[in-house]
């Protein structure tokens, strides 16, 4: 691996100006040792909108022109699904740090060139999963440190929404540049805090289903997204998908995600870990356990963060040597082997064994 030398400002670019890049923009422009000074985006009007809106000097449409920028240190990708792993891998080439919008990668191949490549230059490589920063999963995360609920040995979490498909005909949800639906849109959230809430991310096995049953009849749509829509496009990509999943120490996760279905909350994420002394729910955080007289229900009061809760501010924290990364690439790339198992599960009816 290389070593690099510490510098104490950092200049950003951020490629991908659609619904997600307004964050990313605003959030780096928050931390005093980081300035965004370029945005690249395919479409003219969104990146010059970006660019007034947060005040970023410079325009391209290109992102190519912005990789062999000497004076350019981070690269910040929030583009469709199907360009996270070619542009990461062409950024860290290009000797970049980058901080990737999740899911990591549309294949867990793929995954895993980001995560040598990285290692191999003594690149900071990030996948942005912001729910591991909330103050609910720091908090929770740390009653789970403690040894509060015992031995953990079996979890639930689930992100479900009623209308909430990013809005039909974009590129979310035509395969071929997503993917894959709601699994790798919002399953990745669920699954990714659950798997840092256990402290334990290799799977043994995965068994999956998938479903499509609102998007392909023109149902559920939601709001997100900005990119263009094509009437014509197939939805050819899941609107439910549930899984089973056995970690390496014997332990499970049931996994639920759904961009539509007729469930009882619009949106709604929950995460639950069982064990031999106590459960925990999140959000908000809350503790149960059995007492000789019956049970009781804990509410938690928030406690101290473990790192800044904007994961653009940690990722320059973590440049300036100030903090250790909090999403580490291993820990993604096997979100994303249990992702890939589930489509495979789906597909051919049968648990997959994750090697
Ligand atoms: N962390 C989160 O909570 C979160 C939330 C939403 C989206 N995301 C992720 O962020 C990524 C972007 O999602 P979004 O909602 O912003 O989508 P979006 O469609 O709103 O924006 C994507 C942008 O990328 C641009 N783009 C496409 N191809 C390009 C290219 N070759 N060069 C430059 N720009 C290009 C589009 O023109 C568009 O402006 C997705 O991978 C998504 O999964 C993460």
């Amino acid at each position: 691996m290389k070593t690099r030398r510490r510098k104490s400002h950092f200049n950003v670019a951020v490629i991908g100006a659609g619904a997600i890049g307004a964050d990313h923009l605003a959030s780096f422009g928050l931390h005093p040792a980081a300035k965004v000074v370029a945005v690249a985006d395919i479409s003219s009007k969104r990146g010059r909108e970006a660019a007034e809106r947060f005040g970023i000097p410079e325009v391209v449409q290109d992102y190519r022109l912005l990789l062999g920028r000497d004076d350019i240190d981070v690269i910040s990708i929030a583009l469709p699904n199907y360009l996270h792993a070619k542009v990461t891998l062409e950024a860290l080439r290009a000797g970049k740090h980058v901080m990737l919008d999740k899911p990591m990668a549309t294949n867990a191949r793929d995954a895993a060139k980001l995560v040598a490549e990285a290692r191999a230059r003594g690149a900071l490589f990030m996948v942005g999963q912001n729910f591991r920063f909330n103050a609910e999963t720091q908090t929770a995360r740390q009653i789970v440190g403690r040894g509060s609920l015992g031995d953990v040995y079996h979890a639930k979490t689930s992100w479900s929404r009623r209308s909430g498909i990013p809005r039909i005909g974009s590129w979310f949800t035509q395969r071929r540049f997503s993917g894959g639906g709601c699994t790798y849109d919002i399953g990745v959230h669920a699954l990714d805090r659950c798997l840092y809430l256990l402290g334990e991310f290799e799977a043994a096995a995965v068994s999956g289903q998938t479903f499509a049953k609102f998007g392909p009849r023109g149902k559920g749509n939601g709001g997100w997204g900005k990119s263009e829509i094509d009437p014509k496009a197939p939805f050819d990509v899941d609107d439910l998908s549930v899984a089973l999943i056995k970690l390496r120490s014997g332990r499970t996760v049931i996994l639920e995600a759904a961009w539509a279905s007729h469930g009882p909350a619009n949106d709604a994420n929950a995460t639950q870990l069982f064990g031999t002394e106590a459960g925990l729910s999140l959000p908000p955080v809350q503790l149960f356990r059995q007492t000789r007289t019956g049970y009781c229900t804990e509410a938690v009061d928030p406690l101290p963060p473990l790192v800044n809760p904007n994961r653009m501010v940690h990722f320059i924290d973590c440049l300036l040597g100030k903090a250790k990364p909090f999403v580490k690439p291993t820990e993604s790339l096997a979100v994303q082997k249990i992702l890939d198992a589930i489509y495979v599960s789906a597909a051919t009816g049968r648990e997959v064994r994750i090697k």
